[in-house]
């Protein structure tokens, strides 16, 4: 297959190029390096042998898009997931967030209308569209509550978006919500590269314990937890990768039960903060300073993803678990130390 990949230079999205590079599909990266850089293809390809061809520019450029898809011929599947997606900075400029998450998709979505290769359209999307959900596990029936910040609200649009436009696309459209993605390539080649300060708790951590930075900040101890932290749904950003691979084969194969399908991606088990923290001390032996403060605004309290529709649909399922996400991240922050 000949598969575009938006953001492909991105945390998640570079992860998912280098597995799609691995089961042999061709792989076309659109990426505007906005919060990613060039360094990361050439990792790609220390860790494949194989190059994606890449194209640098902005996807809110509506004649760049329909240049590229003037030009750049018989692609099967595009895995959408370019976009912003800092919580707190959605929060100061919504506008930046609309326009950069909602356009972009909007773009990509008209140039395509006409596009007669395509089989498949597969969506980043969030299990920040729950919101708080008043019965755990989750499952994709669960409510859409009101979005807490322009970030989610962008999810929840672009979800609706696709709904709309699947009513009328000759190819099948999948959005996966993730849970908690963290952690890196086994290599330790590929990883997450916060800009600044990390605003996501397992960045903070790595960059505590190398002591990049002083202290990491616990966001409350007081929530209708068993330890007073939060409960998120931590997933091995690798096996996230892989539910893009097996979606977008689902697609091609036609196995889609409707042209718009939801899938929970997660683990399935709830792990604290607090839990998290001592799982990366006793997994890496590496100790690091952190205090209990107050609560962080916006923060659901706990939680987790039912995953039977995706294990039975896609025949997908985390593979990896804490200590190996934990693991992997830390190793990862050491190879940045180095280079
Ligand atoms: C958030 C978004 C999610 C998005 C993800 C990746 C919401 C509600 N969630 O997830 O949609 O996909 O970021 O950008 O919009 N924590 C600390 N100290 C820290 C950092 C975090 O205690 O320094 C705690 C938080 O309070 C939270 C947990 O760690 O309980 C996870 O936080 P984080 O990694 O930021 O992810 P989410 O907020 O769950």
């Amino acid at each position: 297959m000949k598969v575009l990949v938006t953001g492909g230079a991105g945390y998640i999205g570079s992860h998912t190029t280098v597995e799609l590079l691995e089961q042999g599909h061709e792989v076309v990266v659109i990426d505007n390096l906005s919060n990613s850089s060039h360094s990361v293809l050439d990792r790609i390809k220390e860790i494949t042998g194989k190059s994606p061809s890449f194209f640098e520019f902005d996807l809110c450029d509506e004649e760049k898009v329909f240049n590229f898809f003037e030009s750049e011929k018989n692609i099967d599947a595009i895995i959408h997931f370019a976009a912003f997606k800092a919580v707190g900075e959605s929060v100061e400029n919504p506008l930046k967030y609309y326009r950069n998450n909602l356009s972009s998709l909007v773009n990509i979505l008209n140039a395509t209308k006409n596009y007669p290769s395509l089989k498949s359209f597969v969506f980043s999307s969030s299990c920040t569209v729950y919101g708080q959900p008043d019965i755990l596990p989750v499952t994709e029936n669960s409510l859409v509550k009101p979005a807490e910040s322009p970030y989610g609200y962008t999810k929840q649009v672009g979800e609706e978006i696709l709904k709309s436009v699947s009513l009328q696309s000759n190819f099948p459209i999948i959005s996966l919500r993730y849970f908690n993605p963290i952690g890196a390539h086994h290599s330790a080649l590929i990883g997450e590269l916060p800009n600044g300060i990390p605003n996501n708790l397992v960045p903070f951590i790595t960059q505590t314990a190398i002591g990049k930075r002083e202290i990491l900040s616990v966001f409350g101890n007081n929530y209708n937890t068993p330890d007073g932290s939060c409960i998120r749904d931590f997933i091995h950003v690798v096996d996230l990768a892989k539910a893009h691979v097996v979606s977008i084969e689902r697609s091609i194969k036609k196995q889609n039960k409707s042209n718009y399908e939801v899938f929970n991606i997660g683990t399935g088990v709830g792990y604290s903060v607090l839990q998290l923290i001592n799982t990366f001390i006793e997994t890496t032996g590496v100790k690091f300073n952190y205090k209990i403060v107050e609560r962080r605004a916006g923060d659901v309290e706990k939680i987790y993803a039912e995953t039977t529709l995706a294990n039975t649909e896609l025949g997908w399922k985390a593979e990896l678990n804490l200590a190996q996400m934990l693991l992997s991240a830390w190793n990862w922050e050491k190879y940045l130390g180095k280079n």
